[in-house]
């Protein structure tokens, strides 16, 4: 059933244990590690890490004008990747190109590419019985969009969503909805999409057919800019054996839900807010906000409720992840580490999920837009977009903390810090 085929696609939440052993003894004969990086110039780079020796194996001018992000599905060994040229004009467009990566070198070998809406951004592979589809969020494109897998050359999308704003945002970014990025919830049958335009939590619910249906949005405060966020659940499952019940997949997935919550960044209003998550009757989700902080260490923060803490002017969080108890929220432009930016480590409480700030560490870098742990959870490949490095640092398994920095790579041309140039991805290819 979906909830245990789903699972290799899910985020490290769900695959990194909270009982870690401790860091493993680096191996000297161990293969080198993988990554694939985008950058804003055109070009999709391989990267290979041995020990402390990062390099680029293979520089690719693919994946649109503005190769923006990648998703990797490690089951089928295919990689995706979204071009995020276009707007919210029909007459302009993005793309979307799936990869099979060589055996050796990692070079992508071109599957198919199609045109897509513009400003495609973040994307997510969901799962319906045997059949896979990926949902793209359009930043500029002002929409989600969804194809069926595997991707066909020029296909069609298979179902778009296109946004208009119903009143005027706080700030001029929110001149129109800008969907940031799409996730799962845990069970595989909602896709969640924060719009920073329009500050709101777009809701789909996933029929098994794999058609979206719209849920009612969850709004967020005025000029919070929702960005990128993602679920937390305690596992339980007392529901996981009836999968032979004949109740529609959804009522089945619904009560196979234990404790569920929601964590989200808002990259305007500088803040994480934190929801209870319950699955409803009507066959959506519920999202009751339960706290509001800054995701930032500062010298008049309340230890409570950290409601003192301001993000540095300027300063906005990016990416989030959640690895055992542990949140990592990289922050853009904060210059915690002059002239690098920081990533901040946070903690959730076992007991009530809310969560409070640990400490800053440095980005190695400017304007780390996006980062990634690898399987293992020892080494955080952070992708820092103006200064185009990937710094490789080490994560301490038992306390989660961030460490020392392994290596760290120029990737193509610097970009401008508030631009669209620059470094924007970077995945292990785990
Ligand atoms: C680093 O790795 C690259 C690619 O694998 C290799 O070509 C290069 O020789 C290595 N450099 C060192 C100093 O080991
Ligand atoms: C969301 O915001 C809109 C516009 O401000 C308002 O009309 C609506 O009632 C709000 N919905 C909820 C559930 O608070
Ligand atoms: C900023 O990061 C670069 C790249 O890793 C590094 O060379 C430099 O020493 C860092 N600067 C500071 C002040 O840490």
């Amino acid at each position: 059933m979906r909830l245990t085929t789903i699972l290799p696609l899910l985020t490290l939440p769900i695959t990194i244990t909270a009982t870690p052993t401790p860091n493993p003894t680096p191996n000297k004969h161990s293969k080198p590690s993988r990554l694939w990086a985008t950058h804003y110039n055109g070009n999709v780079y391989t990267l290979s890490l041995s020990e402390t020796n990062l390099s680029i194996t293979h520089t690719q001018k693919t994946c649109g004008k503005m190769p923006s992000w990648l998703t990797y599905d490690s089951e089928s060994h295919i990689v995706y990747c979204s071009d995020e040229d276009g707007t919210a004009d029909p007459s302009t467009h993005g793309s979307l190109t799936a990869y099979r990566p060589g055996r050796d070198g990692g070079e992508l070998h071109e599957l198919s590419t199609t045109s897509t809406i513009g400003g495609g951004v973040d994307s997510v592979i969901y799962e319906v019985g045997r059949e896979k589809f990926i949902a793209i969020a359009h930043y500029e494109g002002s929409a989600v969009s969804t194809f069926k897998l595997p991707l066909k050359q020029n296909s069609p999308s298979n179902q778009e969503f296109h946004f208009k704003m119903t009143k005027p945002g706080a700030v001029p970014q929110q001149d129109s909805p800008h969907p940031h990025s799409v996730f799962l919830d845990p069970t595989g049958s909602f896709i969640v999409s924060p719009d920073l335009g329009a500050d709101l939590l777009r809701i789909y619910s996933i029929s098994s057919s794999g058609e979206l249906t719209s849920c009612p949005p969850v709004n967020v405060t005025f000029g919070s800019g929702p960005r990128h966020g993602l679920f937390w659940t305690d596992g339980t499952d007392e529901h996981s054996s009836s999968s032979s019940s004949s109740k529609p997949t959804h009522q089945r997935e619904m009560a196979a839900v234990g404790k569920t919550m929601m964590y989200l960044v808002n990259e305007i209003g500088g803040t994480m807010m934190v929801f209870d998550v319950s699955y409803a009757r009507s066959g959506c989700l519920n999202l009751e906000s339960k706290q509001t902080l800054t995701p930032y260490p500062g010298p008049g923060m309340d230890p409570k409720t950290n409601s003192k803490s301001e993000m540095p002017s300027g300063a906005t969080p990016s990416e989030i992840r959640l690895i055992g108890d542990k949140f990592y929220v990289s922050v853009r432009s904060d210059q915690g580490f002059e002239p690098n930016d920081s990533m901040v480590t946070l903690s959730r409480n076992a007991k009530d999920g809310r969560v409070k700030v640990d400490g800053k560490s440095e980005a190695w870098g400017k304007v780390p837009r996006t980062y990634a742990v690898n399987r293992v959870g020892d080494l955080v490949a952070i992708g820092n977009q103006a200064s185009a490095t990937v710094a490789i640092v080490r994560r301490d398994r038992v306390s989660g903390e961030l460490g020392e920095k392994v290596a760290v790579l120029q990737v193509g041309e610097p970009g401008k810090v508030g631009s669209a140039e620059g470094l924007s991805s970077v995945i292990w290819e785990e």
